[in-house]
């Protein structure tokens, strides 16, 4: 294996808070390290239409407390095709970058996979999404941020919910994985949750209506996980506005503000922890593995099981909400 001298780093799909410091913390433990680093801009995009600058300590100050990603993303079509996978491999060539570093969901890291077996380039992943959907990684960078949002808003729905004695359906993100949804729903004391992993919605509604909302409860909040599998907020409100139309429902579709935001505590020590630790991979001579972390403890996962293996919901978070919302 060519020697490592230069290592690009991009952040790629959905942004998710905390990607700022991983951005921070692969660019300062590469330097640290006696590596360049290259910022690629607009993730695959900005490989293929050649935006690439060079990376100092400095370009990464200030950033660890910020939302979003100064890298900017995108999700890019050309890079799904070998002819833009080829013009994004000459760039990486006219740049010198022998390694790289990209930061994002399942899209990236499927991206990369492929990327990395068609030119033998070594490439480390880290889990950049609010999803927390790759497996092998308890946790993915964003994740918790969008949880705190989502505690945030639920908060306040819950006081006019009271107010007005109303049913709430609250949609949330998480593509097609409730995580979001089900550790949303626990945080916030919100009556059920709506998740893809389990049950028809048909089921869940039925024993929500009959086990707390029409027994004691005067006002309910559900959050729904945004899934075909769920059919989402607004079709769940229809549903039981036809079936009980003695309750008075509203619907919240959370969106976007879930994923913008300062990163927590966690989020930002989780990218400090795992940015660093892609460094140390490549030192090691790994490539196409997630940096994930696995009870407080870093772990290489490879890009197959990270993106192919599916991340279950842990049964017991099921339990605790039912008993809790008695
Ligand atoms: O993967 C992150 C995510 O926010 C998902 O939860 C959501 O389904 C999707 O991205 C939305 O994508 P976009 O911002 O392209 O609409």
């Amino acid at each position: 294996m060519a020697q490592i001298k230069t290592i690009g780093i991009l952040t790629s799909g959905g942004d998710a808070p905390g990607m700022n410091a991983a951005i921070r913390a692969v660019t300062r433990a590469a330097i640290y390290n006696g590596f360049k680093v290259k910022g690629i801009y607009r993730g695959y995009k900005g490989l293929i239409t050649d935006e690439i600058v060079d990376f100092k300590t400095q370009n990464v100050s200030n950033i660890i407390q910020q939302g979003g990603t100064i890298l900017k993303t995108a999700r890019c079509k050309e890079f799904t095709t070998p002819e833009g996978r080829q013009i994004a491999y000459e760039n990486m060539r006219k740049h010198e970058i022998d390694a790289l570093v990209v930061i994002g969901g399942d899209g990236s890291l499927t991206g990369a996979r492929i990327f990395a077996q068609e030119f033998d380039v070594p490439i480390v992943g880290l889990p950049g999404t609010i999803d927390n959907d790759l497996y092998g990684t308890d946790h993915t960078i964003g994740y918790d941020t969008a949880l705190n949002t989502i505690m945030w808003c639920v908060d306040r729905i819950r006081d006019t919910a009271t107010s007005h004695e109303r049913l709430f359906f609250i949609e949330v993100m998480g593509r097609n994985a409730g995580f979001l949804a089900i550790n949303g729903a626990i945080a916030t004391g919100a009556e059920a949750a709506i998740i893809p992993e389990i049950a028809t919605p048909e089921e869940q509604l039925d024993q929500l209506i009959q086990n707390g909302f029409r027994k004691s409860k005067n006002s309910s909040i559900v959050l729904v996980a945004e899934s075909p599998r769920t059919g989402g907020a607004m079709a769940l409100a229809e549903r039981v506005k036809e079936k009980y139309p003695q309750y008075d429902t509203r619907v919240t579709i959370l969106g976007h503000l879930q994923r913008g935001g300062s990163p927590t505590a966690q989020d930002r020590i989780l990218a400090s922890r795992l940015g660093a630790a892609a460094i140390d991979a490549l030192i090691e001579g790994q490539r196409n593995v997630m940096i994930g972390d696995d009870d407080e403890k870093i772990v290489y996962v490879p890009f197959s099981k990270a993106i192919h293996k599916d991340k279950p919901v842990d049964p017991d978070l099921v339990e605790t909400l039912r008993r809790l919302s008695i």
